[in-house]
């Protein structure tokens, strides 16, 4: 929706009057590096143009009213009271939040809220690292200018807010990758970022004659978080197995692909080992493509796409046939040069790097085939790559 007709719904809703404040923050797309945040390895992710956009006016209690354009139920919540929203079905993320900022020592300010979230919820494009990301930078704004504090917001610091309040209040172990590039983003950029140490550089994605296509399984994903979680235990084993070789340790982006070859017998579950591997080489691969990036070739980043996600599929286990049926139906097509699932898995999306005259025949071919084989349709997201949260003017 446009913010003209944004601030119409917002007035019918809560009256007119006052000023009406708006703030944006992206969801993402990953290129390559995943599931290596939360092994403190490398990512290379993207801030979409499609994402959550909030309107919001001050009050003079100490309510906050929060409502969806494309949900009915208005949600209000006490700031006295942040610790007990967590069974909400919708507007759990904006409290725990506001809880996380509240424990960081920010102030709570009382207001209206109007959400417009353009990503498909739970479809793998960080939706909630949108949501949690926009509704920071607008506490956090509000907060500073309440407190008279003349800093703008550190975005790297409301990342890590929306990360908390998936692990305290959400209960996803979730890595920085999704929150960061959603805080981080830069117009027509990839985020080249450590996770251990955030050090990030924006890199250009000069996209000549290629357009990055994203497809949705639209499958239902449960028991998604569950699987997430274990996972990272996996991982956690397997830093746990190498100690006897490699002493210091602290996670596996810790050792080099030699390292690990050399060692790898010593993770006796099969299971674990293959875990392992794939974070390894999925660093390496991110290393490799930003070399491949910084040359031009895109023909070897789309060949190294292709590796992250078998390796995503044999060894993480994270795919599904619904993402496999879009990546081998991708991958057919003439013009594809990479194809992979992005973000979680588990159902989702997938990223492909397609020559632009490919395009249409892909969304047809790929979705045709889709539907025959699952039943139901997979929708196709032609994004831009954008900037990061902030306000708009
Ligand atoms: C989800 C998580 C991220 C990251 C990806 C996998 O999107 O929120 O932290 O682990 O999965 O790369």
């Amino acid at each position: 929706m446009m913010i003209s007709e944004l601030k119409k719904e917002f007035e019918s809703l809560y009256g007119a009057g006052g000023e009406i404040r708006v703030f944006h923050s992206p969801g993402r797309v990953n290129l390559i590096g995943e599931h290596t945040d939360y092994n403190g390895g490398y990512v290379f992710p993207a801030a979409l143009s499609m994402g959550s956009t909030i309107l919001l006016r001050l009050r003079e209690d100490n309510l906050v009213h929060m409502k969806a354009t494309d949900l009915p139920e208005m949600v209000e919540i006490d700031t006295g009271r942040l610790e007990d929203y967590r069974e909400l079905s919708w507007g759990n993320y904006q409290a725990g939040v506001m809880n996380e900022l509240q424990k960081a020592g920010y102030t709570i300010c009382a207001c209206d809220m109007l959400f417009d979230d353009t990503l498909p919820h739970g479809g793998g494009l960080s939706s909630s690292a949108a949501i949690e990301v926009v509704t920071a930078l607008a506490f956090a704004t509000l907060s500073n200018e309440k407190n008279g504090i003349k800093e703008p917001v550190d975005m790297i610091e409301m990342a890590l807010i929306g990360q908390k309040t998936e692990h305290n209040y959400i209960g996803v172990n979730c890595g920085i990758m999704d929150q960061f590039a959603s805080a981080m983003g830069k117009e027509n950029c990839a985020i080249f970022l450590k996770c251990d140490s955030l050090e990030y550089r924006h890199a250009k994605l000069s996209m000549d004659g290629y357009t990055l296509l994203i497809a949705n399984t639209n499958k239902k994903r449960s028991l998604a978080s569950s699987k997430y979680n274990e996972r990272r235990a996996e991982c956690e084993a397997a830093v746990e197995a190498l100690k006897k070789s490699f002493p210091n340790i602290t996670c596996l982006s810790d050792i080099s692909e030699e390292e690990f070859f050399a060692h790898a017998e010593e993770i006796e579950n099969e299971t674990v080992r293959r875990r392992a591997k794939h974070v390894v080489t999925e660093n390496a691969r991110v290393l490799k493509s930003i070399e491949t990036l910084a040359a031009g070739d895109m023909v070897q980043f789309g060949a190294l796409m292709n590796a992250s996600g078998d390796s995503l599929r044999y060894d993480y286990e994270v795919t599904g046939v619904e993402l496999d049926t879009l990546v081998e139906e991708a991958r057919k097509i003439d013009g594809v040069i990479g194809s992979r699932m992005t973000g979680a898995g588990f159902g989702g999306c997938t990223v492909s790097l397609v020559k632009n005259e490919a395009v249409d025949r892909f969304i047809q071919e790929v979705g045709k085939a889709y539907e025959e084989k699952i039943g139901y349709p997979a929708s196709f997201y032609l994004s831009q790559i954008a900037d990061g949260g902030h306000e708009i003017k």
